[in-house]
């Protein structure tokens, strides 16, 4: 038996005459076989895929601090939001990442006129066919497609790169993420109006109102507790005769994927229903790597279509923006046509960042399971959301539509099994409403509100819990009985969902026909839109947009518990179990509930000096 330092001596002899180290590959990240996804065939050698590699950014902690005081209400830099420039500062990468990544690169022929950067340059985005990644990469790609969807990627389970790139790489997509991006969309409840366009006129109820003290007049409409309009939602949240300038700088954005887009013509048929003195008004679509804009009546998306109806008919006249980003499957296995398989998040991340002008407003109403986001990947795209909130930026996500579930509103598609390949039970957050970086926003239903059965609710498993919601999260654990889903979730986590908005039976228009339409699709853009009429009243007073709501939004929950509605029954049963309850102050439900606008706009125009107040009193 040979002696360890025998072995030794020679690993070392080995090392130091075998190929030189710049060749010696390491596997930078692998994930065990995908559930839901089956290996087809090996992907077509001239297969033009498009790698994002992102390179390190070792002042994040910098970026991050400066996030946090400028987003803090109480703090002296309170809404001095950075520049484009100071925020790229901050992320640029190390010059040695940058110099060694052009070398290899470099190495396989790829040189600067094949390549484009990031602002930062902290992003290497290159086109290259599937042949040359596989060899810079060691790996094989193939095609892979998803169980329930049929629709396919080119993937990998595993990826190398040489071992002294390992620091200077942080991680190339797409590789190894077999994540399915889902829209949050539930049910469609066409069966009440699918005659015809019919709109609100049919739903006008004889009712008197319901008397809620908090709304606009202390009432609203009786038919709003079944069917939701612009109007309804006005009342409630207390904005009734507010209106935003057109002329402070204010814009909100939609974004859209999975070749979603909005139709203009649905829109008029809404805004003449709902808003007429927005008729004729319309929004700017910006497409994204061949994001779609179809204008074809049959083809509107139903998300996209619930997204900007609603949050520019909040905000009229708020210039709006929808973003259609393309690159999302189907990818057709046998046709050798060059298909995009992106990550759309990156792709319009990598847009966005590079605008000298960013709407101060931006709903998402997309999402992945936590899970099935490679953890590099979730903290990295999480980090870029944090440079779009310093900038000044807020971040709505809907929280997911499976209660404690994965996101499926549909009980016999929920998988509450992790994939690490232990398969145990396990509650499933959604990636992004999870980053600590945005505002997740869960669902109410009926007037007065109550939570939603399937607002998405619970808590990271790859993020802990952020400071900002410390206080109110302990409180909610304290009061759960010892031993409640023990296991099932991370209770150190960051907690979702942060606030909540209605989420069922809004009235939208598809296709030249109007239905109802819920999910907490409904609720995120329609959160954004108060925010984005808090940002015009802001602007107009002089005073900088809101950018990073959480900590604010925390902060004055703690302060002015009236400024939010407190949602206090309801629950968001999902893994075969009742989920969490609503309770007063708040929860893995409805968070600390919906907005009441006038409160707010008093507290956030009038100086947050109210709120110092409030607190010490
Ligand atoms: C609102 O609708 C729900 C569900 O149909 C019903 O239980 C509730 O009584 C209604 N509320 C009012 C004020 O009518
Ligand atoms: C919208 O445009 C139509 C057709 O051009 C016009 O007849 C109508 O008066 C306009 N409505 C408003 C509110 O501007
Ligand atoms: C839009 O879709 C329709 C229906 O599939 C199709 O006939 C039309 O060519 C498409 N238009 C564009 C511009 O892609
Ligand atoms: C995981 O466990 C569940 C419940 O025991 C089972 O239905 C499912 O098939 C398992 N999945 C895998 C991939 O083993
Ligand atoms: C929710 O409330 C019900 C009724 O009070 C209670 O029995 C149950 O234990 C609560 N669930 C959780 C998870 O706290």
């Amino acid at each position: 038996m040979r002696s360890l330092s025998a072995w030794v001596a020679l690993a070392l002899a080995a090392g130091v005459c075998a190929v030189p180290s710049t060749t010696v590959h390491k596997v930078k990240e692998s994930v065990v076989s995908p559930r839901g996804w089956v290996k087809r065939a090996p992907a077509p050698a001239d297969h033009i895929i498009e790698l994002r590699i992102a390179l390190p950014q070792p002042n994040f902690d910098e970026l991050e601090r400066h996030l946090y005081e400028v987003s803090d209400p109480f703090h002296d830099r309170y809404g001095q939001h950075l520049s484009k420039e100071e925020v790229e500062e901050l992320v640029a990468p190390e010059a040695e990442s940058v110099h060694l990544v052009n070398e290899w690169l470099a190495s396989h022929g790829v040189y600067e006129d094949g390549l484009t950067r990031s602002p930062a340059k902290d992003w290497v985005h290159i086109k290259i066919p599937v042949a040359l990644a596989e060899e810079m990469l060691r790996t094989k790609y193939h095609v892979w497609t998803h169980d329930a969807s049929g629709s396919s990627v080119i993937r990998t389970t595993s990826y190398s790169l040489p071992e002294h790139l390992h620091d200077h790489v942080e991680l190339i997509q797409p590789t190894t993420m077999f994540s399915h991006m889902k829209s949050l969309k539930t049910t469609f409840h066409f069966s009440h109006f699918s005659e015809s366009a019919k709109g609100s006129a049919s739903v006008t109820a004889d009712a008197p109102p319901i008397n809620i003290p908090s709304a606009s007049g202390g009432h609203v409409d009786a038919s709003c507790n079944a069917t939701v309009t612009v109007t309804c939602l006005q009342q409630l949240y207390n904005a009734a005769g507010f209106t935003p300038s057109t002329t402070n700088g204010n814009q909100i954005g939609i974004t859209g994927y999975l070749e979603q887009f909005a139709n203009i013509q649905d829109l008029q048929s809404f805004y003449a229903d709902q808003r007429p003195d927005a008729l004729n008004s319309s929004f700017k679509t910006i497409l994204i790597n061949g994001g779609q804009n179809n204008q074809s009546l049959a083809e509107a998306g139903a998300e996209a279509n619930l997204d900007t109806q609603f949050a520019f008919g909040l905000t009229f006249p708020t210039p709006g923006t929808f973003f259609s980003t393309g690159g999302s499957p189907p990818f057709i296995p046998d046709d050798l046509t060059p298909t995009n398989s992106n990550e759309p998040y990156l792709d319009w991340l990598a847009f966005i960042l590079a605008q000298k002008t960013i709407p101060q407003t931006i709903s998402t109403s997309y999402a992945d399971d936590e899970q099935t986001v490679p953890a590099s990947f979730a903290k990295r795209v999480c980090n870029e959301f944090a440079q779009l909130g310093a900038r000044g930026t807020s971040l709505t996500f809907s929280s997911g539509d499976g209660g404690v579930g994965d996101g499926e509103e549909d009980p016999a598609l929920q998988e509450c099994f992790t994939n690490d390949g232990r398969n145990v039970t396990r509650f499933v957050p959604l990636f992004p409403p999870s980053c600590p970086f945005v505002t997740a926003v869960g669902g109410t239903i009926h007037v007065p509100e109550t939570a939603v059965f399937f607002s998405g609710g619970g808590f990271s498993d790859l993020f802990s819990r952020p400071a900002y919601q410390n206080a109110a999260v302990t409180k909610f654990l304290n009061k759960l009985a010892p031993g409640t889903y023990k296991g099932l979730f991370n209770p150190n986590g960051r907690a979702i969902p942060d606030v909540a908005a209605q989420a069922d039976n809004f009235l939208i228009f598809l296709g030249g026909r109007s239905g109802l339409i819920g999910g907490t699709s409904a609720a995120a853009p329609t959160f954004a839109s108060f925010i984005s009429l808090l940002n015009s009243a802001r602007l107009s007073a002089g005073l900088p947009p809101l950018g990073f709501l959480n900590p604010l939004v925390y902060a004055i929950h703690a302060a002015a518990p009236d400024a939010f509605n407190d949602i206090t029954t309801g629950n968001n049963p999902g893994c075969g179990t009742p989920g969490f309850n609503a309770t007063e102050g708040w929860d893995a439900v409805t968070g600390v509930g919906t907005p009441n606008f006038g409160k707010l706009k008093e507290i956030l125009t009038f100086g947050l000096g109210s709120l110092d107040l409030a607190s010490s009193s």
